[in-house]
């Protein structure tokens, strides 16, 4: 059953839309042949009348923003009223509207100003919609490549302001006036201007890089031009898009901000490990490979540095730094009594006030900065034997240990050993003062460095993070543009 009636219904509309054909074809040959319509004439009656154009943008694609230039695919609606083009209803068969080729009619010539590529032209030249009233309604499909200059400074927490200018290269004020679009509202009846870019949210393809803030449109009038240049009136509409950072959180920042703070490590870990220098190149390379990566990303400007460039710049110095600072420490570690002899400024700084600066207790224990024995471990005997081979005899080492060994090296019995020599300290006791100098210095720089991390990498991704479009499109007009809030005419 339900086959057949649809089957009917498919023969009678197709017998309808013969009908139309004829009708059609009797319309346009009333038009354009009988009435004598001229598409180089504009739709007035004298020649000081001026035609009124309607605009009105659908976005349908925010499609990319790349450095310099953005794809937007959207089609620009137009409308106009071509008297010319007006006929009776009933006398060709109720035919309220016709589909015609646009290069038949007169056309108002409105492109994109502000283009990128050099096409003024729409993509495709899709049928014109002509009413009975004689509204004639164009909205032709294009990607406009609009040219907007992109502000990278906070990348990749930025926004940008784009705008699409379209105004007549054929016509001036005089002869065309542009507005935006007139819509009524459905419930009240009352017309208002649609002071908006149109999103249908059906048709619409949400961009994953964008999110659009504001998007405002505007009748611009130029009063420094005069009025019969085309550069006095355009119409605008303005995209306020911000960038959603997700993807550059994840890819960029978020293991830059890690690899930034595994440099602190390496004032952490202890010179004799041998693993120093080690750490500190590994940081060095993978801040290198990763700034290799980064820049292939960056938008390439020479205008500004991008937020993210200002970091990877930031923490590669104090990259170099910490190499550098580690060589010196390590210079200052591996440092014998017989190859330097330790000042008394550093002696006095770096054994005295420092440690007690940085709270190191066990130098402030020993306030003369003499332990005769610190150490006990094995690593500290050879290190130890090693130094005193040079200076002491056999016999006396033996009875040091021995003593050591059997807890009779208190530090009194001890005391006058060092006391015998007070002006060369026991060699020993000075190798291991230059290593307890290295490790203040690595103490010293780790207090420094680390909240110079915190406070640069907190500074500038507050920076970014607080960078927001401002909550108005247009500084200085209350009005915010939304289709929340219509103007009524
Ligand atoms: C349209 O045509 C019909 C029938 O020919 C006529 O009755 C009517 O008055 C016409 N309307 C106008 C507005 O001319
Ligand atoms: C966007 O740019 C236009 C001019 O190009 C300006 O009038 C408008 O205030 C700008 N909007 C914002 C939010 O900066």
């Amino acid at each position: 059953m339900g086959r057949l009636a649809l089957l009917g219904a498919l023969v009678l509309s197709g017998e309808q839309g013969g009908l139309c054909v004829n009708q059609e074809e009797r319309l346009i040959h009333h038009l354009f042949e009988e009435k004598g319509y001229d598409k180089e004439m504009r739709p007035v009656t004298s020649n000081d009348q001026v035609v009124d154009v309607y605009l009105a943008l659908t976005l349908s694609n925010l499609i990319s923003l790349v450095s310099r230039s953005s794809d937007l695919g959207i089609p620009p609606l137009q409308g106009w009223t071509d008297y010319r083009l007006q006929w009776n209803k009933s006398e060709f068969g109720d035919i309220e509207v016709l589909r015609l080729p646009p290069d038949m009619l007169w056309l108002p010539e409105i492109v994109l100003e502000n283009n990128n590529d050099g096409l003024f032209e729409v993509a495709y030249y899709c049928n014109v919609l002509i009413y009975n009233t004689g509204y004639v309604y164009w909205l032709p499909p294009a990607i406009f490549r609009s040219a907007c200059s992109i502000n990278v400074d906070f990348f990749p927490f930025d926004w940008q302001n784009c705008t699409l200018k379209f105004s007549s290269l054929a016509y001036s004020a005089l002869e065309i006036s542009m507005h935006l679009k007139e819509d009524s509202d459905p419930e009240t009846g009352k017309y208002y201007p649609v002071e908006w870019i149109i999103i249908d949210p059906e048709g619409f393809t949400e961009n994953g890089e964008w999110e659009i803030i504001h998007r405002p449109a505007r009748k611009n009038i130029h009063p420094e031009s005069p009025p019969e240049s085309s550069e006095h009136q355009d119409i605008t509409f303005y995209l306020i898009i911000k960038r959603k950072p997700l993807f550059y959180i994840i890819n960029i920042v978020t293991p830059c901000i890690l690899i930034a703070f595994m440099t602190i490590l390496v004032f952490y870990l202890p010179a004799d490990s041998g693993e120093k220098m080690t750490l500190a190149i590994s940081v060095l390379l993978a801040q290198s490979v990763f700034l290799l990566l980064i820049s292939q990303r960056l938008p390439a400007t020479s205008h500004a540095i991008p937020l993210i460039g200002k970091y990877l710049l930031f923490i590669m110095l104090l990259v170099t730094a910490v190499v550098v600072i580690c060589v010196v420490v390590l210079n200052f570690h591996f440092r014998t009594p017989s190859t330097h002899i330790m000042s008394d400024w550093v002696r006095e700084v770096f054994l005295e006030s420092l440690p007690r600066l940085l709270g190191m207790s066990q130098q402030a224990e020993n306030p003369a900065g003499a332990p005769c024995i610190r150490r006990f471990s094995s690593a500290g005997y050879i290190a130890k034997a090693e130094e005193y081979f040079s200076v002491k005899s056999r016999s006396e080492l033996m009875f040091e240990k021995q003593s050591e060994r059997h807890g009779l090296a208190s530090r009194s019995s001890l005391w006058p050993l060092c006391l015998l020599m007070p002006s060369s300290r026991l060699p020993s006791q000075e190798k291991d003062n230059w290593n307890q100098v290295a490790r203040i210095l690595d103490r010293l720089c780790l207090f420094l460095i680390t909240p110079m991390l915190v406070v640069g990498t907190l500074w500038i991704f507050l920076m970014g993070i607080y960078n927001h479009p401002p909550p108005l499109p247009f500084a200085g007009d209350p009005y915010n543009y939304q289709e929340e809030n219509k103007r009524f005419i």
